[in-house]
């Protein structure tokens, strides 16, 4: 297996594509989507486009549709919800499908949709998506980070360095085996350097710290947890995400 880590969809390559694909937004829109598969949504559908998003959801059986919307951190006018993991439980969301559109993270997953095999991961999931890795080895990976508009995210980097030492860990491998680039060896230097600090990381992070503006502490909590959810959202088809 060989890992390749981009910090944002722009720098993944044009010309060729991995055998497993893995969209990762810690905050939070891949959390997110771990928390509704969790609390037994249908699936998630992704859009890059909120009139889209309303659109096709309008077709959908009204009692079994939620829609998702997540500009600059805050809720989308026309949306049920906003991109919270907490907004997520059995009342809430199960048996529905959730029809989703973030500012980064549906961007990230559109990006890679193409691939064999597309999944996302979080903090929350980082353990499951190594056992995933693990029992499927995928000869390459992308670990694809959503970034914010198109720059670099702590959380999402530290994310990719823990799935990456979660991997030589389970296997003893090195760098040598393991890395494909230099960016999968600085992340696990990072998740090394804060794994007991990723609350703390977070505050630091600069759409942390947009979040906490936004009064949203408890979500940088919740998606601080590491290994807590049993969860790999799995692509079915193009853009439709299921457990
Ligand atoms: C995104 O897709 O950019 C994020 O998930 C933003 C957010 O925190 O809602």
């Amino acid at each position: 297996m060989k890992l390749f880590l981009y910090h944002i969809p722009e720098e993944v390559p044009d010309h060729t594509t991995p055998d497993c694909a893995i969209a990762i937004d810690v905050l939070r829109a891949t959390s997110t989507i771990a928390a509704a598969l969790e609390a037994g949504a249908e699936a998630i559908q992704v859009f890059s486009d909120i009139d889209e998003l309303l659109s096709v959801s309008a077709t959908w059986p009204q009692d079994k549709c939620l829609r998702a919307g997540e500009r600059g951190g805050a809720k989308v006018e026309g949306c049920d919800l906003g991109n919270s993991p907490l907004d997520h439980s059995v009342e809430t969301s199960e048996g529905k499908r959730l029809f989703m559109s973030t500012t980064n993270g549906t961007r990230c997953l559109k990006r890679i949709e193409h691939a064999p095999t597309v999944i996302t991961a979080a903090l929350t999931t980082r353990k499951a998506v190594v056992d995933f890795l693990l029992a499927h080895t995928p000869e390459t990976v992308w670990l694809v980070g959503s970034g914010w508009e198109g720059t670099y995210s702590l959380e999402d980097t530290v994310c990719a360095g823990a799935i990456i030492h979660g991997i030589m860990t389970a296997t003893g491998q090195s760098f040598k085996d393991l890395a494909g680039n230099d960016a999968a060896i600085a992340a696990v230097s990072l998740y090394l350097q804060w794994q007991d600090q990723l609350l703390e990381l977070m505050h630091y992070a600069s759409h942390g710290q947009r979040l906490l503006r936004l009064d949203n502490e408890a979500d940088l909590k919740y998606c601080a947890q590491l290994d807590v959810l049993d969860v790999v959202p799995i692509q079915r088809t193009a853009g439709v995400l299921v457990r």
